[in-house]
């Protein structure tokens, strides 16, 4: 079982997509004994709530469910989870600076597995409006596809 760890900074925007969508592919392609995830904010500001309502009606729009409910990076994921993905380079700073000796996760930035974007981060759509939201989904789905293939060869 490969086990990917999906990390935004608020935990309810970005890294819920990719949660999201990253179910979504791996139950179609009939891969879910195989891949498992999660995904987690580098603050605990919105600590057990729900992915924000307008990114949840972006994904409901192209048929995707958030079920997460945001929680922070812990040290323990970074020896739970095979990957973790950041979604811009601040929030892959952040890892690194968490990351402890016994850490066996590869940490990655999302756009390390996309395959046409060419965008190295991923927007942070909290300010701004939905066209902000769909390009999260998206980056996420392109690089969604890239991680699936790279990480099954
Ligand atoms: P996310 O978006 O990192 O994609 O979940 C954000 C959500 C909330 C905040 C920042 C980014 N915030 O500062 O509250």
């Amino acid at each position: 079982m490969i086990n990917i760890l999906f990390v935004c900074l608020g935990n309810i925007c970005r890294s819920p997509a990719a949660e999201a969508v990253f179910k979504k592919v791996i139950d179609e392609k009939k891969l879910d004994d195989r891949f498992r995830c999660e995904s987690a904010g580098i603050l605990d500001y919105h600590q057990g709530k729900p992915c924000d309502p307008r990114m949840d009606q972006a994904l409901n729009q192209r048929g995707y469910m958030s079920s997460s409910l945001s929680r922070p990076v812990v040290v323990n994921d970074f020896e739970h989870f095979d990957y973790i993905v950041a979604m811009d380079h601040s929030n892959l700073r952040d890892l690194k600076n968490l990351e402890p000796d016994s850490s066996k996760a590869k940490i990655h930035l999302l756009s390390d597995f996309s395959i046409n974007h060419r965008q190295e981060e991923v927007p942070d759509p909290y300010y701004g409006g939905m066209e902000g939201f769909n390009l999260v989904i998206d980056m996420v789905e392109d690089a969604i596809n890239g991680i699936i293939n790279r990480v099954k060869a």
